[in-house]
């Protein structure tokens, strides 16, 4: 059994065939959808909103991975819950009270999420992490899809990985921005867990073949 996940970011998908690309990642090797809701205040792109993912998770038949670029995230946590989100990961950034932050999510019976923006140090997450499902490294400063890999994630990744084992902690660490069939290999020698590829999947000729392959390697 495979235990490294891919999970393609919708963010590049073709938005005029939605239904159509959501039906390739269902049909294909992929594990997760990953989802970017951006507000245009917490990064500066706002990509879009409820009801279009109320589509989205209408079709989807995989675990939906949402990720929330936006400030004051506590706002809408039930909100999330409702529109099929089984992951919600916030930003540790944009949330003054993580602790109470994730006791929301794990209320509304949802997996919690935090992610770190690339200057964020790990030894942030130090006191929470017992209480931490996900943690998702940026690996490109948030905010758009197709910007090129932050070199220091390898390193951010090791560090994770020996706090998680430290504190005996079973959280997952997914990597999200820039990665391709370049660096896949590295970051799960690394530690990581769930591969999030946006460009590198929808950019490519054959989808299914290149989630196929990601999906290989990374348990290679
Ligand atoms: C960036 C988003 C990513 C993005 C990744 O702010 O969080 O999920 O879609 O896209 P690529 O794989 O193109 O870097
Ligand atoms: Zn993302």
């Amino acid at each position: 059994m495979s235990s490294k996940l891919i999970a393609p970011s919708i963010l590049a998908a073709d938005f005029a065939n939605l239904q159509r690309d959501i039906e390739m990642i269902n049909d294909s090797e992929a594990d997760w959808f990953h989802i970017d809701i951006m507000d245009g205040v917490f990064v500066p792109n706002i990509s879009f909103g409820m009801p279009v993912l109320k589509a989205i998770t209408t079709h989807t038949i995989k675990p939906v991975d949402v990720h929330l670029m936006i400030v004051d995230p506590d706002r809408y946590i039930k909100t999330f819950a409702n529109l099929g989100a089984d992951n919600l990961t916030v930003h540790y950034e944009a949330c003054p009270h993580l602790h109470r932050t994730i006791q929301a999510i794990k209320a509304e019976g949802m997996k919690a999420g935090v992610a770190l923006n690339p200057h964020t140090p790990i030894a942030l997450l130090e006191d929470i992490i017992q209480n931490i499902d996900l943690i998702c490294l940026m690996s490109v400063n948030p905010g758009f899809g197709g910007q090129s890999f932050i070199e220091n994630t390898y390193s951010k990744v090791n560090q994770l990985k020996k706090m998680i084992n430290k504190n005996g902690a079973t959280t997952k660490i997914e990597i999200d921005g820039g990665v391709t069939n370049k660096n896949a290999k590295q970051l799960i020698e690394a530690g990581a867990d769930i591969l999030v590829a946006g460009s590198y999947v929808f950019k490519s000729k054959n989808q299914t073949e290149t989630i196929k392959d990601l999906k290989a390697l990374a348990n290679s």
